[in-house]
């Protein structure tokens, strides 16, 4: 944004008449070259033209991101991700059919209309088309689809409010569309068919089960679990999604067995924010019940930790969530935001 001590104008998008306002100034801005943050049903995301690279090279520098880590291309029709990827297959569309629009990234081959910038120099290239109504409107009034990564400072905790988009890029974006909070709440899976086989890069809360059922009799074994070794997604394994305090997973039985576990780990309670979701301490911590539920844990865990750190928390227990499939794109998330 030019200028300093600008301030990001956010618009309220929610009635009919607001949608549009909204949409056309979202667009103008878009059609110019600019970066705007938009709503979409997983977290907020930093948008872009994703045919202009001098556009998408303002997304790299206002979040400090890496340039080899690729953007998903978002699109608001399966014609418009036909025209990015290089050959659309069975798979994708199945995909497609089943999960879209919805919070699934599909990586493929990308086609010449995509610039290199956009997939961090590499040939394949990520398509999500959002089930968010503000950025599909946004995406079918520019004609052109949008690279936008989560609208955080890189590694940061993802932003599921305008609010949080604010705190975060308030002071170097002109423009955040405020379309309510995120129904999802992480971020999308990212599912390469590219590679042999296919297989789940980032997991989310659609899981690699749902996209086996999908995929049968297509003939695809997709690859089970997360293979630390052979991923290659820059910015999938590092330290991530982090809060300034320091998050630590603990499970305990009773109150004096959690006392104990944060002595030894030097937590101050005074400090010490706890988010548990069953057996909560009385005496220890600031402490947050969490829903038992993943989807609705999913969305309630990034507006938490934002909370955590707003209130100047050093500490952030989390009680380590059940082991189940529904779960693995949660503890996916916790793992990496912990990560030294
Ligand atoms: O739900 C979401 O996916 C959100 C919303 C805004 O759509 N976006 C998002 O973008 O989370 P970002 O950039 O924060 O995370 C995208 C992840 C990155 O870790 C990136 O490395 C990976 O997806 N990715 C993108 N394109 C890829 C590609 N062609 N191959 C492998 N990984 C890719
Ligand atoms: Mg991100």
């Amino acid at each position: 944004m030019d200028g300093q001590n600008k301030k990001a104008k956010i618009l309220a998008a929610t009635t009919p008449e607001e949608i549009d306002i909204a949409v056309m100034e979202a667009a103008n801005l878009l059609r110019n070259g600019e970066v705007v943050a938009l709503p979409t049903e997983t977290v907020y995301g930093l948008a872009a033209n994703a045919l202009n690279p001098q556009a998408v090279e303002k997304i790299f520098k206002t979040k400090g991101r890496p340039s080899n880590n690729p953007l998903i291309v978002h699109i608001s029709n399966l014609d418009m991700a036909k025209r990015c990827v290089k050959q659309w297959n069975n798979a994708a569309q199945r995909l497609a059919d089943n999960f879209w629009p919805g919070p699934l990234t599909i990586v493929l081959p990308k086609s010449e209309i995509i610039p290199g910038i956009v997939t961090g120099g590499g040939d394949t290239v990520g398509i999500r088309y959002p089930a968010h109504t503000v950025i599909q409107l946004v995406i079918e009034r520019c004609g052109f689809p949008l690279a936008a990564p989560s609208a955080n400072i890189s590694n940061r905790v993802s932003a599921t409010t305008a609010a949080h988009v604010f705190k975060q890029l308030g002071d170097k974006i002109a423009l955040i569309v405020d379309g309510g909070a995120c129904r999802v709440g992480i971020e999308s899976t990212v599912f390469d068919l590219t590679s042999n086989p296919p297989r789940v890069l980032r997991p989310g809360i659609i899981h690699e089960e749902s996209i086996n059922a999908v995929l049968s009799g297509l003939k695809i074994q997709i690859e089970k679990g997360l293979n630390q070794k052979t991923l290659r997604s820059p910015g999938l394994l590092k330290k991530h999604y982090s809060p300034l305090a320091k998050l630590i997973c603990l499970q305990w039985q009773n109150e004096n067995e959690l006392k104990e576990k944060l002595a030894a780990l030097g937590c101050k309670p005074s400090l010490t924010s706890i988010l548990c979701f069953s057996d909560p301490p009385s005496k220890l911590g600031k402490v947050t019940m969490m829903p038992k539920q993943a989807v609705s844990y999913a969305r309630a865990i990034y507006a938490e930790l934002h909370n955590c750190d707003e209130a100047g928390a050093r500490w952030i227990i989390v009680q380590t969530p059940p082991d189940s499939p529904e779960w693995r794109a949660i503890h996916d998330r916790l793992r990496r935001a912990a990560a030294e």
